[in-house]
């Protein structure tokens, strides 16, 4: 098998990947229920390869990425941290004999374990910047792949939504191991993110409800239906109803013990500043929530309410 080789020697390669906000079906999507989520590209991850100065010294492959404080040489990352395996399975989807003398640059505007994907788009930067540099061609459904296997290393089950939805780059309806539907959303959907600045450990909370299955079953089965309904309100471009089953399904989140103080209270006062509809959305416990408004006026009004309440919006 003919190994992939660098491309120009002194160009930087960079490959980018937006966030990405889960409208319905979070936890229940883990098991075999649908989701749906779509990107957001006003946060993203960019990963650049940059050559080495020509007279640097040490030219050995390094990773840098100023948010979670790494400079290291790349053979002296640990073998289990999943930025390693991700390099590695690169270098081995793409036959890449050795690892390129560059430095790996992560920069990221999408808050980090909060329920946006940083996880996954991080992946999916790398993987792009790392076709750019050898020329290949990096279909979505392999970026999906790879990015997936990542994800398993930092919550065991994922559902794949979120690489999906990465990936991709575009609404999705998904169901685990079933694939996934690119739907219709109106352009004009206003959808305000926003940040409770609660840091929520994905893999954690994943875990705990997988302890209580049992007790969350019917829970998950009346999410399913839901997200059923969703998608066609969400289609058809019916916002007030759309809004009634974002609320819906917070109460349900919250009936699974995913919800907590800070965001129902943040939700609340996005519902009562003139929201249609509003719900914490990825793993819950902390991170961010989406809230939908009918028109701009009241969109506005939501983000200055959040704002003055201390949430980070996001979009
Ligand atoms: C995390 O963004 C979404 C969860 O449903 C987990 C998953 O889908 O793998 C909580």
């Amino acid at each position: 098998m003919a190994t992939n080789t660098l491309e120009k020697k002194d160009t930087v390669h960079a490959g980018t990947a937006p966030a990405k906000t889960i409208l319905f079906g979070e936890h229940a999507v883990v098991y075999g229920e649908p989701g749906i989520a779509i990107p957001l590209w006003n946060v993203q991850t960019t990963a650049t390869l940059h050559p080495f100065a020509e007279d640097a010294e040490d030219q050995d492959f390094r990773v840098i990425s100023d948010s979670v404080n790494l400079n290291e040489k790349y053979s002296r990352l640990p073998d289990a941290m999943p930025l390693k395996k991700l390099i590695r399975n690169i270098m081995e989807a793409f036959h890449i004999a050795r690892p390129p003398r560059r430095i790996l640059r992560i920069e990221s505007t999408i808050p980090i374990a909060s329920g946006l994907g940083s996880g996954a788009a991080c992946s999916v930067a790398i993987i792009r910047a790392f076709a750019a540099a050898y020329g290949f061609e990096a279909e979505d459904s392999k970026i999906s792949d790879i990015a997936f296997e990542i994800e398993k290393c930092y919550h065991g089950a994922p559902s794949g939504l979120d690489n999906t939805t990465i990936s991709f780059g575009k609404p999705v309806f998904f169901r685990k191991g079933k694939g996934f539907e690119v739907i219709h959303v109106p352009e004009k959907l206003r959808l305000i993110v926003a940040d409770t600045g609660l840091k929520s450990i994905t893999s954690e909370v994943v875990t705990d409800i997988r302890e209580r299955y049992q007790q969350f079953e019917p829970v998950i089965r009346e999410i399913g239906r839901l997200v059923d309904r969703a998608r066609v309100t969400l289609e058809n471009g019916d916002i007030f109803e759309t809004g009634a089953l974002m609320d819906e399904n917070h109460r349900l989140l919250q009936k699974m013990t995913v919800s907590c103080e800070k965001l129902d209270e943040l939700v609340q006062i996005a519902r009562s500043n003139g929201a249609v509809g509003a719900k914490l959305t990825g793993a819950g416990r902390g991170g961010n929530f989406v809230a939908l408004a009918d028109n701009a006026l009241d969109a506005q009004r939501v983000k200055a309410a959040l704002e003055k309440s201390g949430a980070k919006i996001v979009r």
